[in-house]
C-alpha cells in the first residue's frame, strides 16, 4: 500500500531523508519513531504528496507521489496532525468535515451522511454547528479527526496526535486508527510515547538523522539497548519492569498481553513464596 524505495529528500541543499526504503501494507499499525529533528514529520509530508522525493520514490496505493495529483493523494492518505488549529479552517464542524470532503473530490450526494458517520465516530454528533475554535482542544483533534474520517482513506497518518491529549482522549483516537487498520487500511503513527507503540503497533521504524536504523518488532527495539540509546528511547515501563525481574520478553510486539499477564503471574508467585 506504501511503497518507499530509496527515498532521499533534501531541504535547501541539506540532506534531511537518507536513502530510505521500507513498505507497510494494508492493515498495518507502523510506528514511526526517533529522536526529535530525526526527519520523521519530513517523511510523513512523503505519503501525501506535500513534499516530492529529491530522490527515490514514494507509491501510495499505486499512484507516485510525483505525479499524482494533490487531491488523488488527499483522497488515499488522512493526515492527523499534533496541533488540530493547524489543519481546522471553517466556521463549524459541518463545514469543516465538508471542507475535507470537498478537497478529495467526494461526490456532493455523499456527503450529508459522511459527515453524520464521521460525527458519530468521533463522538462530535451533538457538535455539528459548533464553532470548532470554541471547542476544548481534545474536541478540536476530534474535530480534525472526524474531517479525516469521513474522507475514508486508505492510509491514516498521524504525527504526534495525542501528545497534549489525556489519557481517555488518547485511547479514543488510538481505539479509531485501530479499528480503521484491523477494517484494512494502513496506519502510520509518529510517537515519542513507547507505551502507546508497545500497546498499538505491529512494527516499529527507527528513523535516526534521516536514516532508517531499524524496521522491526517494537519488542524487539525495546530489548535492544543499543538502538534504543541510538534512537534515544526508552522502552516502556511494563517492558523494564519485566526485565528487572528477569523475565524473557516475547517475541513481538503483540504478545504484550501475554507480557502482563507472565508478569503478573511472576509477581503473584513470588508474593506466594514471601508468605508461605
Ligand atoms: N522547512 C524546513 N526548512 C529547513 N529545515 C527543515 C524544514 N523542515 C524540517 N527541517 C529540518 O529537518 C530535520 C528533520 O525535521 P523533522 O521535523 O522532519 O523532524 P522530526 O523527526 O519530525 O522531529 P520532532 O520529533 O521534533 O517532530 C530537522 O533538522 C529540521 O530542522
Ligand atoms: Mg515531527
Amino acid at each position: 500500500m506504501i511503497r518507499v524505495d530509496r527515498l532521499s529528500a533534501s531541504v535547501r541543499k541539506t540532506p534531511i531523508l537518507r536513502d530510505l526504503s521500507f513498505s507497510v501494507k494494508p492493515g498495518e499499525f507502523v510506528a514511526l519513531v526517533g529522536p526529535n529533528g530525526a526527519g520523521k514529520t519530513t517523511l510523513l509530508k512523503h505519503l501525501n504528496g506535500l513534499m516530492k522525493p529529491t530522490a527515490g520514490t514514494v507509491s501510495v496505493c499505486g499512484l507516485d507521489t510525483k505525479r499524482a495529483r494533490t487531491s488523488e493523494l488527499a483522497r488515499r492518505v488522512g493526515f492527523l496532525f499534533q496541533n488540530p488549529d493547524q489543519q481546522i479552517l471553517c466556521a463549524t464542524v459541518r463545514e469543516e468535515i465538508a471542507f475535507g470532503l470537498r478537497h478529495c473530490g467526494i461526490p456532493r450526494a455523499e456527503w450529508d451522511g459522511r459527515i453524520a458517520e464521521a460525527a458519530a465516530r468521533a463522538d462530535l454528533s451533538a457538535k455539528l454547528d459548533a464553532d470548532p475554535l470554541m471547542l476544548t482542544r481534545s474536541r478540536r483533534q476530534r474535530v480534525a479527526l472526524a474531517s479525516v474520517l469521513a474522507t475514508d482513506p486508505e492510509v491514516l497518518v498521524l504525527d504526534e496526535p495525542t501528545s497534549a491529549q489525556d489519557e481517555a482522549e488518547t485511547t479514543r483516537v488510538m481505539e479509531l486508527a485501530r479499528g480503521l487498520a484491523r477494517r484494512g487500511k494502513a496506519v502510520v503513527l509518529v510517537s515519542h510515547d513507547m507505551d502507546l507503540v508497545a500497546r498499538y503497533a505491529d512494527r516499529a521504524l527507527v528513523l535516526v538523522s534521516g536514516k532508517l536504523e531499524a524496521d522491526c518488532a517494537p519488542a524487539e527495539l525495546f530489548s535492544d539497548a543499543g538502538l534504543l540509546a541510538r534512537a534515544m528511547l526508552s522502552a516502556p515501563p511494563i517492558v523494564r519492569l519485566a526485565r528487572a525481574l528477569g523475565l524473557d520478553l516475547p517475541a513481538s510486539g503483540g504478545e504484550r498481553a501475554l507480557l502482563v499477564r507472565s508478569l503478573a503471574d511472576q509477581v503473584a508467585a513470588l508474593a506466594r513464596r514471601e508468605a508461605v
